[in-house]
């Protein structure tokens, strides 16, 4: 497709949601239609929506207002279109077909696809660039997992969300001289328990990157307490695990049928007040990470996401994702940045940072 022929396109959100989505969505759309007379049409609820024609075409007014707003005015959903499609009878087969989406855009008259995402959309948005399908992506996560740029949006709102709450709950730790285990989210990754727990002061930060010893967690709230520190926040990401231990599972799992993490708070909680009579609560911060408006930064970084995806598109440039390298967004490959998933490194400064000022993650 040559770039100077764009006139319409298509975006959709999908994952989970995320502070921002709004504002990548205002940027998208309007840098297409103002700076290049592109019309804009909107995919409902992902790449389900695509597949369903399930489409609302975006005018100036749709988009204005929204720069703030949490969630996604779009929706969003995490199924495998393809299977739904096939289940619904509607396919022979249940494995990727893009000539049906080819088609599908033929007859909109979409040129071009913005996917807005995290690791599961981009690596759909990967797959239909390889089939020929012009598309580019934008990444999205709380949890901050994907590779090949230094952030995602997103992330930010869940951090700053996760330190006020850590704010909130040092006063009444201190007041009852508790332990209190806060659990947050990040599925694989610490990203989210290590800065969110850095900015709460967090006296124990429990990341998958560094299994953990529970008798060190246990040894160092009862130092803390023979110390005169009557209370301790101990931030734990839902990923994290004890050396030779399990993740902990919620029981449930979401509509692509991915186990959702969740409980390892719980757990450790009731052995720590087991293991040291300490009065121990446990707070799970669960979706509060996920909605309510983005940060400045995020608004910030998503304008810039949302008007670097339409400069790719102008270009020609499909097949990437932007990213943020620094203080520059760049376009890199959606195949390179949806290979693997961006672990917190164990030589991350930040975690050198953490532990000069006393802060523990039950490794020693
Ligand atoms: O990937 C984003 C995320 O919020 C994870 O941090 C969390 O494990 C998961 O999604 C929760 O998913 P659900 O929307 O199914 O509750």
């Amino acid at each position: 497709m040559r770039a100077h022929k764009i006139k319409r396109i298509g975006i959709l959100t999908g994952g989970g949601d995320c502070p921002g989505l709004n504002a990548v969505i205002r940027a998208v759309a309007k840098t297409a239609m103002n700076d290049h007379g592109m019309e804009v049409v909107g995919i409902l609820d992902s790449y389900w929506g695509l597949l369903c024609e399930n489409f609302k075409v975006l005018h100036n007014h749709d988009v204005s207002g929204i720069l703030h707003v949490g969630g996604t005015i779009l929706g969003t959903s995490r199924v495998d279109p393809f299977r739904e499609l096939y289940e619904h009878g509607k396919a022979k087969s249940p494995t990727e077909d893009w000539n049906i989406v080819k088609r599908i855009l033929r007859k909109h008259g979409i040129d071009a696809l913005v996917a807005v995402g995290g690791d599961g959309t981009l690596r759909v948005a990967a797959r239909a660039s390889r089939a020929g399908i012009p598309i580019v992506g934008v990444p999205k996560t709380i949890d901050n997992d994907i590779n090949e740029t230094d952030l995602t949006f997103g992330f930010n709102s869940a951090v700053s969300l996760i330190m006020n709450a850590l704010d909130i709950l040092h006063t009444t730790a201190m007041s009852h001289h508790r332990v209190m285990v806060v659990e947050v989210m990040g599925r694989t990754v610490g990203w989210l328990a290590l800065q969110a727990g850095v900015a709460g002061g967090g006296d124990v930060i429990l990341i998958p990157e560094i299994p953990y010893r529970e008798e060190v967690v246990f040894e160092r709230v009862i130092q803390r307490n023979q110390r005169g520190k009557r209370f301790s926040i101990i931030v734990v990401a839902e990923g994290a695990r004890p050396r030779g231990g399990e993740t902990v599972y919620s029981g449930i799992a979401d509509e692509s049928g991915r186990k959702v993490l969740g409980g390892v708070g719980k757990q450790l909680s009731e052995r720590i007040e087991k293991a040291t009579s300490l009065e121990t609560r446990v707070t799970v911060l669960g979706h509060l990470q996920r909605g309510g408006p983005p940060t400045a930064f995020d608004r910030v970084l998503a304008t810039q996401f949302g008007h670097a995806a339409i400069g790719l598109l102008v270009s020609g440039q499909f097949g990437n994702m932007v990213a943020l390298k620094g203080n520059a967004i760049r376009p890199v490959p959606l195949e390179r940045a949806t290979r693997k998933t961006k672990f917190v490194p164990l030589n991350h400064p930040l975690i050198a940072a953490a532990r000069s000022v006393g802060t523990a993650f039950g490794d020693e």
